[in-house]
């Protein structure tokens, strides 16, 4: 489905019960409190309702990762318990974007004393700024982000994807072996859980073995998905076996060789997966196909607990990640737009389209240029984030005409499009929201021998060669490049939102390549400035601009006479396919929650490869 389409009230509505909100029970799923009843979302006549809760839900992109982590919750799970429940059992059926084989980030806040040091998580994984400690306090607990982002291997070098005429091998840097970055994926569940949950690794990774060891009906989205990426998966004979031809919508698809590789996680932890019998695997795979990670790559590799960027907005603490995520980004928009009257000019009215897509102009400016993994690259944080220059970058702002791109001398960032996001509440209020990646759908469709689960082609999210677009568009800087042990710079940004007052409030983040941060603000602009309940927030249609190239994409449901107002303002608008996919919560200050799951397709469109 591209987008809201208007006169599908009733399909939407469907979806948005039948696509993984998955409250605890059933019979609690009532309409939500009165005070969101009168927002209506401006499309068509449809009321979006988010589902509603008293013991805490998981919106996730797929119905059976969803169950599996409310079943978690529903055990006395916290929230972080019911995100990595969701997150492995979402390697097992969704496997375009969830993975074993692939990286990611973590937000979460839990109530009450953090059990982190207690368990000896402050000292053993100290990425950001050790001096402040990874965790903040507010809202009379504890919020921390958690770095799972895949890393370089020692053996990469800045120039590995060149080929002799000096320009990028877009075959070597998407599909080779060489593509893959050593997996962060089961390191960061297992230090989020190890750290922050309440149940043990075993019981929370249950449901995805079980879903794996017996199967589960395909769906048509998973056919579909695997139709469209068949010539990739083609190519290797592993994952031609394991996933060709499509199994028909409704048939059951048995993974044995990966509950196996889960069986040895849930029983080891980590370990079970940096060494052993997987990392046999993985590293033998490397050395016959030409690959570069290496058993030392493997033990080397550390999740990081790490310290959420926070700046306030309207008075709201907002939390997210910060590089090598997208965070920064989204707070410097957020700093951007702030003091706009966006609720005067109105959703979705040209007069405020304008400012945000300049915003997101000059906001990617700033990233393509600056932005890199802030353990091996100096970022300049808290001169991107300060009042001076998001001031200086709002005077850049002409309210009548859009500025064009070569006069804002940058590059920017156009990416792949399949990722997945997941949020949780849990009933004390907990949070969690996880964004996570293979970077393409399937990643570059190569398979571990034996072991059930797809590699990531994550090194192609590095620059590989400084102001050269690759296949998507995207042409970074040298704060990007490749280098051993390094993250490669993301756009996934999970985000929570508190309360004035320091309550937890939201929960949300997306996929969609560069999309991820303007999807995001624009969820949080819809439910925080214009006032839409939870679900309309989401399913509104959205615009991207990034600088180049240069013109704005905008979902279906841009009204026209918005569209030419922007054109006479000097702006290109294209319509473009539906972007992101922002499943979320809310915590409800009168008790229990809310969920819901975005009604566009997880995917969105094909990646140009
Ligand atoms: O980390 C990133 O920014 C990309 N690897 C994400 C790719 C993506 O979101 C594709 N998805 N829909």
């Amino acid at each position: 489905m591209s987008a809201v389409r208007r006169g599908a009230a009733g399909a939407v509505l469907l979806l948005l019960v039948g696509w993984g909100a998955v409250p605890l029970a059933r019979a609690q799923a009532v309409a939500p409190p009165a005070a969101l009843e009168s927002n209506v979302l401006l499309e068509g006549e449809q009321r979006f309702r988010p589902q509603w809760s008293a013991r805490g839900l998981v919106a996730a992109q797929e119905p059976l990762a969803s169950a599996a982590g409310a079943a978690i919750l529903r055990q006395g799970g916290n929230a972080v318990d019911g995100a990595v429940a969701t997150a492995f059992a979402l390697a097992v059926t969704l496997p375009q974007a969830g993975n074993l084989g692939g990286g990611g980030f973590l937000l979460l806040w839990l109530p009450g004393p953090s059990p982190a040091r207690q368990r000896g998580c402050l000292v053993e994984a100290s990425g950001g700024n050790p001096a402040a400690g990874p965790e903040l306090a507010i809202g009379g607990g504890t919020a921390v982000a958690v770095n799972f982002r895949e890393t370089a291997p020692a053996a990469a070098t800045a120039t590995m994807f060149l080929g002799p005429d000096g320009q990028v091998d877009r075959a070597r840097a998407t599909r080779s072996l060489l593509s893959t970055a050593v997996p962060g994926s089961v390191a960061g569940l297992a230090l989020a859980q190890r750290c922050y949950g309440r149940l043990p690794l075993a019981q929370v990774m249950a449901p995805a073995i079980r879903l794996a060891d017996q199967g589960f009906p395909v769906s048509r989205e998973l056919s579909d998905s695997l139709a469209a990426a068949a010539p990739r998966l083609q190519a290797d004979p592993v994952s031609r076996r394991l996933f060709l031809p499509p199994p028909v919508p409704g048939t059951r698809l048995r993974q044995g060789e990966l509950a196996a590789s889960l069986r040895r996680i849930a029983a080891e932890g980590e370990r079970g997966f940096y060494t052993g019998p997987v990392a046999d695997a993985l590293v033998g795979a490397m050395e016959r196909g030409g690959g570069l990670i290496t058993h030392s790559d493997l033990r080397a590799y550390r999740a990081q607990l790490v310290r959420p960027l926070r700046r306030e907005f309207r008075g709201h603490p907002v939390l997210t990640m910060p590089p090598p995520g997208g965070g920064l980004t989204l707070l410097q928009l957020l700093g951007i737009l702030e003091p706009f009257d966006l609720a005067a000019t109105g959703l979705n009215a040209a007069a405020s389209l304008h400012p945000m897509a300049e915003a997101m102009n000059l906001a990617y400016r700033d990233r393509n240029a600056l932005l890199g993994d802030p353990d091996q690259v100096p970022v300049p944080v808290e001169r991107l984030l300060s009042p001076a220059h998001l001031d200086g970058l709002r005077r850049r702002i002409d309210p009548r005409r859009h500025t064009p791109a070569p006069a804002l001398e940058a590059a920017a960032a156009r990416e792949g499009t399949n990722t997945t996001h997941l949020s949780v509440a849990d009933r004390q209020g907990g949070l969690a929201a996880l964004t996570t990646t293979l970077n393409f759908p399937y990643g570059n469709g190569i398979s571990v021998p034996g072991m059930g689960f797809l590699l990531n082609n994550e090194m192609d999210d590095f620059t590989a060669l400084p102001g050269s677009a690759n296949a998507f568009g995207l042409r970074q800087g040298t704060a990007n490049a490749i280098a051993p042990g390094k993250r490669p710079l993301s756009s996934m940004a999970p985000t929570l939102v508190f309360r004035p007052d320091g309550r937890p409030w939201l929960a949300t983040g997306s996929p969609g390549g560069s999309r991820i941060i303007t999807t995001i603000l624009q969820v949080l602009l819809n439910r925080m400035v214009h006032g839409l309940n939870l679900a309309g927030a989401v399913a509104a249609p959205r615009i991207h601009s990034q600088l180049w190239p240069e013109r704005i994409d905008a979902e279906e449901g841009l009204s026209p006479d918005s569209r030419r107002l922007l054109e006479a303002m000097g702006h290109s608008v294209r319509r473009a396919p539906a972007m992101g996919a922002a499943n979320s919560v809310e915590v409800l200050a009168e008790g229990g929650s809310l969920g819901t799951v975005d009604p566009r397709r997880a995917e969105g469109p094909a990646v140009a490869e």
